[in-house]
């Protein structure tokens, strides 16, 4: 009932349409921050001790301080309260957070101390894909065009967008993303593929983003007796997957049935996927 529509920018909560940051934000003139997204149910952030952990890491490698009482803990209860504001304490939401190295005059070099970074926070409404998760999804593949340290979330996605771009227009959920001859992981998802009855992904290291969903199922898969290897996967042991799936905080486990116009498997969602898709689900709604 008279749910507004606000946001947090820098100190304050405002409505969406007047919030305004600097022109010469790092953010907007470099991409010069960090982000992260939660997913919330029923009001509740899932895993945001997870994500907290993750944004001092991504702050602390592209090193920008927070100022103040400022920390991640912070920012997800300043989300709770848009969440409450925003009227979405029922059903799905999403809460975002991003913080920038602030706006000064543009020069590359980072700017002086006083300089304080921007924060802002906002909530949306969000409908998982219930459908394409019954039936699977389509996904191509393509190089990895993305920098040497895609394990920090930073703002600089122009490779993830040029490349999700390209599998809309073909049809498809998702461009799985190939670097050195081995799939890394998706424009918004890790993956976790089935070879020989092995199931598998990329390690974490420098050339993916540590997923918390990716991190969550390999908890829950080993609570399952399901092991992960985390061997990647080269291209040519694509044609051998007999099954795919993709994982985010936003697409859960989805399916990968299509891979470059070739069944995955027998081209439909497999036993191991569906299994591992029953227990996020059932995590997702018990909460953290
Ligand atoms: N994306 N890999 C990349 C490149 C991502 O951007 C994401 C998440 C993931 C999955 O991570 P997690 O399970 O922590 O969501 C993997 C978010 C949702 C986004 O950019 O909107």
């Amino acid at each position: 009932m008279n749910a507004k529509d606000v946001v947090y920018v820098n100190g304050s909560i405002c409505p969406r349409a007047e919030a305004r940051v600097s022109v010469e934000d790092r953010g907007f003139v470099f991409g010069d921050g960090v982000y992260e997204v939660i997913r919330v149910i029923e009001g509740r952030p899932f895993a945001a001790r997870f994500h907290n952990d993750r944004l001092k890491r991504s702050l602390e490698g592209i090193r920008i301080s927070l100022q103040g009482s400022d920390s991640p803990e912070r920012f997800v209860e300043i989300g709770k309260d848009l969440l409450k504001q925003n009227g979405f304490l029922r059903g799905e939401a999403t809460m975002y957070m991003q913080v920038t190295r602030g706006a000064a005059t543009r020069v590359h070099n980072f700017p002086p101390p006083e300089v304080s970074p921007t924060v802002y926070i906002s909530v949306a409404r969000f409908h998982p894909y219930r459908d394409l998760a019954s039936s699977g999804a389509i996904a191509i593949t393509l190089p990895d065009q993305r920098w040497g340290r895609c394990d920090l979330k930073t703002l600089n996605l122009l490779p993830n967008v040029l490349a999700s771009q390209i599998a809309k227009e073909k049809g498809a959920f998702e461009a799985m993303l190939i670097r050195d001859g081995v799939v890394t992981e998706g424009t918004k998802t890790n993956f976790f593929g089935v070879v020989d009855g092995a199931l598998r992904t990329h390690p974490c290291d420098n050339h993916i983003l540590p997923g918390i969903t990716r991190s969550v199922l390999r908890d829950l898969a080993r609570e399952v007796n399901i092991e992960l290897d985390e061997t990647p996967i080269r291209v040519d042991e694509i044609p051998r997957l007999s099954e795919l799936f993709l994982t985010g905080t936003t697409t859960d486990v989805m399916p990968v049935v299509t891979l470059d116009g070739q069944p995955v498997g027998k081209g439909k969602p497999g036993e191991l996927t569906r299994k591992l898709q029953k227990v996020l689900a059932e995590s997702l709604a018990s909460g953290d």
